[in-house]
């Protein structure tokens, strides 16, 4: 029995200690494993590695992914699915595990639907994919928010100062609400926590009342904020990112300096923390079992802290929100 892994969409610490998994759990039982590399690239182009016990030792602290990673679309453009298809028949692959996040993983739900049996395993930093509660990676990505905001307070409070801390996520603001309540963020702004450009100065306006001297703004990527038009640039420069945009709008009511930190690429960087360790070795030993049991077309997902299959096409859904109740809190903080 031969079975493939790949890694697709940006990468998250997490990824090697789930490829590990993935092949532990194989060779366990005698199956072979072929990591294909650069995401579906790897089977478009046949660029794979043999995954043995060798090659997989040192991985699980390390950042990254040792096959690579793309945002390769296995289905566009056409005859893109059947050369991938080709690739799997060649090898005579029994089944493939990806790696993705909703993007990657409707894409292999496609290729799923064409005939090649498959488990996906959701990793995002972003930690929105449907149908799960937990995506790989999202730990360490909000531990690198915490200790950010961490680092900023006292330089903040030193220079009596504004800080903007810009992080990721576009659609759910998963890093900005969790990340900002563990480092104490005082102002919270997500795609579920619409505050508009005067609830924001209010709220810097009111810490000022109250003597403090400082303020930490954790806000996530994909934010909108009503007062700024990041298009044409009306309270803020036009192209520049949320948090250029934000402070240059509150810049216009504030006498306090304002500094801007995009925290970008560090939040995906680094090695994992124990908890992505562990729930990608979870999440890998159970996409082959699944595998094994000819239980394809899944998701591995966590559901109430289990690690269980649900439909892979749960990932057509929209991208899970940040939790009310996350919302609530960081709203009672800030
Ligand atoms: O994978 C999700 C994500 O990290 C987003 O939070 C971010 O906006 C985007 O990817 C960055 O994409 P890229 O790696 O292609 O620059």
């Amino acid at each position: 029995m031969r079975i493939g892994v790949l890694t697709s969409g940006g990468d998250v610490p997490g990824l090697n200690a789930a490829i590990r998994a993935v092949a532990r759990r194989a060779l366990a039982d005698g199956v072979e494993v072929l990591g294909f590399r650069n995401g579906w690239l790897g089977l478009l182009e046949d660029d794979f590695m043999d995954l043995t016990l060798r090659a997989l030792s040192g991985i699980l602290p390390q950042g990254g992914t040792i096959l690579g990673a793309s945002r390769t679309n296995p289905i566009a453009p056409a005859g893109t699915a059947e050369r991938v298809l080709a690739t799997a028949k060649a090898h005579e692959l029994d089944g493939l595990v990806v790696l993705g996040g909703d993007g990657s993983l409707r894409g292999a739900l496609e290729i799923c639907e064409r005939g090649l049996p498959l488990v996906g395993i959701p990793k995002t930093i972003d930690n929105d994919v449907p149908g799960t509660e937990y995506c790989i990676g999202f730990d360490s990505g909000m531990n690198a928010v915490m200790d950010a905001l961490d680092k900023l307070h006292p330089t903040a409070a030193a220079h009596h100062r504004i800080m903007v801390v810009e992080v990721m996520g576009n659609r759910s603001g998963w890093l900005a609400v969790l990340g900002g309540l563990a480092g104490g963020a005082d102002v919270i702004v997500s795609p579920e926590i619409s505050l508009s450009l005067t609830d924001i100065r209010d709220r810097v306006l009111a810490r000022v009342e109250r003597g403090s001297k400082f303020s930490i703004i954790a806000v996530a990527e994909g934010s909108r904020i009503e007062g700024i038009d990041r298009e044409t640039g009306m309270g803020g420069a036009p192209g520049t990112s949320i948090g250029h945009s934000l402070a240059a709008a509150l810049g216009q009511f504030m006498s306090s300096t304002i500094r801007v930190t995009v925290l970008g690429y560090v939040q995906r960087g680094g090695s994992p923390t124990a908890f992505d360790r562990i729930t990608a070795s979870r999440m890998g030993a159970k996409a082959v079992e699944l595998i094994l049991e000819g239980k394809t077309g899944t998701m591995v997902a966590m559901v109430n802290g289990a690690i269980v299959p649900v439909p892979l096409s749960e990932v057509r859904q929209s991208p899970r929100p940040v939790d009310p109740e996350a919302c609530d809190l960081a709203q009672l903080f800030s």
